[in-house]
């Protein structure tokens, strides 16, 4: 929801934060600060609004001098996005600055004992509170503040402190919301994400909920919740820096589009050997995977839509049950979920709040947990008995593309896996061939939409668009609505094609937008039969199908197209031209693609 970022070592810490808050402003973006520590005295500077903003105030933090600090960008819970909400927060006695990321729950019952106590609040944040504990209980000993300020918080928090006593230091804390130390050389960082340190150092420390930091420039120590210090591993990262950056494109968006065949690439050479798919991150056995009666896929925004697009596949392939269910609603629906249970959980970021509640609920009932994350050493890829990680690489924008074809090709090869396992599938090397053929496709479907753009001058100015499919069409059109809505602020609504005439079509009038997808030669015939209808009542289709497809040609408006590809695994391939056309509609609207209004990359509240 938010990013922090902290520093100390030799140069001006500004810049360097504030370098790092670029990289984090998809996290949160409509306030952000830095607090730097120079001489002894803590300078803070807040404004509302981009980084950007913080940046001309500070003149690219030039004006701001100082070689330790913190830094944080918002997205606003407790309290509107104004300067005095922005963090970081100062203590009442000025000697204490703190950022947070997270929530803190028990924040009213704190905030009024503290001002009982004397304390004076000059926000409306939950933050706030911990700023005035760390001052209550520092005697001398920041690290012992820290555990006795911590004890007192109930919620989720990645914390960065500074204290204008302890020179040369930064102090950080975690529970339930990421933080990952950067170590480097006389340096040292933290920060919410690692594609804030790669630009400075490779190498990272995880740390995990309940552990304290006391980072100089020269040493990083880590303690557990009682204080005794911790023995922490150095990972390096392998991500690539140029990945973190935009590349010449105008967008992430766009280049996270451009990205998807590398990524999927990424997702599936390492996994096929010797013409077999191959999960060495799975210990599940035959005996254990003939015990599971179903498979219950649980996610939230574009990665349940993956889990939509992946139980045909899975369900079809290898004939095992499976339940898609949203974790905000999983987590309080009293499921019926035993150890019977397969719980396949699906997060980009692996720090979703709901996706972990619900992961921890169905955990607790005996479900074993596969994990499908992107991001290293995320939280549900620690909690998940298993993890398989797609390897799509850093994704900044807000509206996820190569995050959303990676999980859904990792679900296509979970379904051939266990299928095959199970001895279900007596086609296994042409599903194979099909699934190694996916980055080739992607490929192509970029290739043939290049007309996209043109289209989305024709659409961008509807009130509002329908998308219409059947079966494996219908999961990408929910999906292609989601893309739709998030980035360019248009109405759009997904309908499975064959409910229209429940309710639905009441809407369709003359020159209203529908977008068919027509890619499941299965149930083609129907879903032309609700072109028709739609056509009929005025409406305008833009259908998505094969190139060849002349039924569709006939009667539709105007097209997008996909190669051919097995209608099982087409959601992957199907979906490009939808981003493209969102993208290009948002483009046309002149809406902010890689930072929507009101959204953020990573939900870690709930
Ligand atoms: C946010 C993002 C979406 C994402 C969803 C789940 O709403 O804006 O793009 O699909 O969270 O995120 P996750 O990291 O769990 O995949």
């Amino acid at each position: 929801m938010c990013g922090i970022v902290g520093f100390t070592g030799q140069q001006n810490a500004a810049p360097i934060l504030l370098d790092g808050l670029k990289k984090l402003e998809y996290r949160g973006y409509d306030s952000a600060g830095i607090a730097v520590m120079c001489d002894a005295q803590i300078s803070v500077n807040k404004v509302t609004g981009r980084i950007a903003n913080l940046c001309e105030r500070t003149k690219d933090g030039e004006a701001v001098p100082g070689t330790v600090g913190i830094g944080h960008t918002r997205w606003a819970t407790h309290g509107a996005p104004t300067e005095e909400n922005a963090h970081p927060h100062l203590s009442n006695d000025g000697r204490f600055a703190v950022v947070h990321n997270g929530i803190i729950e028990n924040y009213i019952a704190l905030r009024e004992k503290l001002i009982k106590d004397g304390y004076h609040f000059d926000s409306e944040t939950d933050t706030e509170v911990i700023v005035h504990l760390v001052e209550r209980y520092y005697k001398g000993d920041m690290l012992e503040a820290l555990i006795k300020t911590t004890n007192k918080l109930q919620g989720s928090y990645a914390l960065g402190v500074i204290c204008s006593e302890e020179p040369g230091k930064i102090y950080a804390a975690r529970e339930a919301s990421p933080l990952i130390i950067g170590v480097g050389a006389d340096e040292n960082y933290f920060a919410s994400d690692v594609t804030a340190l790669v630009n400075h150092t490779r190498n990272v420390i995880y740390l995990e909920d309940g552990e304290f930091a006391e980072l100089s420039p020269d040493a990083v120590h880590v303690y557990d919740c009682l204080g005794k210090p911790v023995d922490k591993k150095v990972t390096r990262v392998l991500w690539d820096v140029q990945a973190a950056e935009k590349g010449g494109y105008e967008h992430f968006m766009l280049k996270e589009i451009m990205e998807q065949p590398a990524a999927v690439k990424a997702t599936i050479a390492p996994r096929v050997k010797d013409g077999k798919i191959v999960f060495e991150e799975l210990g599940i056995t035959l005996p254990q995977l003939k015990k599971i009666r179903k498979i219950v896929i649980t996610a939230c925004g574009s990665a349940y839509y993956a889990g939509c697009a992946g139980k045909y596949a899975i369900e079809h392939l290898s004939k095992i049950p499976v339940e898609v269910e949203l974790a905000s609603e999983l987590r309080y629906s009293d499921p019926l979920i035993d150890e019977h249970t397969l719980l396949v959980v699906i997060s980009q970021s692996g720090e979703t709040a709901d996706t972990i509640a619900a992961m921890k609920e169905c955990k607790a009932r005996g479900a074993k947990s596969l994990a499908i994350v992107n991001v290293v050493g995320s939280t549900v890829a620690k909690l998940a008995d298993y993890t398989v990680y797609t390897w799509a690489g850093p994704e900044i924008a807000v509206a996820t593309t190569k995050g959303y074809t990676t999980q859904v090709t990792v679900l296509y090869m979970l379904a051939l896996y266990f299928a095959d396992m199970l001895d279900r599938v007596d086609d296994y090397s042409i599903r194979l061939k099909a699934i190694e053929s996916l980055p080739r496709k992607i490929q192509q479907a970029i290739d043939i939409n290049s007309h996209v753009q043109y289209l989305a001058q024709k659409y961008h100015g509807s009130k509002s668009l329908f998308f219409i499919g059947r079966n494996t069409d219908y999961a990408t059109a929910l999906e292609g609505s989601l893309k739709m809505k998030e980035i360019s602020y248009l109405h759009a609504e997904a309908y499975a094609a064959g409910e229209l005439k429940h309710g639905t079509i009441a809407l369709i009038e003359d020159h209203q937008p529908v977008i068919a997808l027509c890619c499941n030669p299965m149930i083609m015939e129907k879903t032309l039969s609700n072109i028709v209808e739609v056509k009929s009542r005025g409406a305008e289709v833009l259908a998505l199908t094969f190139k060849n497809n002349q039924k569709i040609l006939s009667v539709a408006d105007d097209f997008m197209f996909i190669p051919d590809i097995d209608a099982l695994f087409s959601a992957v391939i199907e979906i490009v031209p939808l981003q493209l056309l969102a993208y290009y509609v948002a483009k046309e609207n002149g809406c902010d693609i890689d930072k929507p209004k009101n959204l953020a990359k990573s939900v870690t509240v709930e």
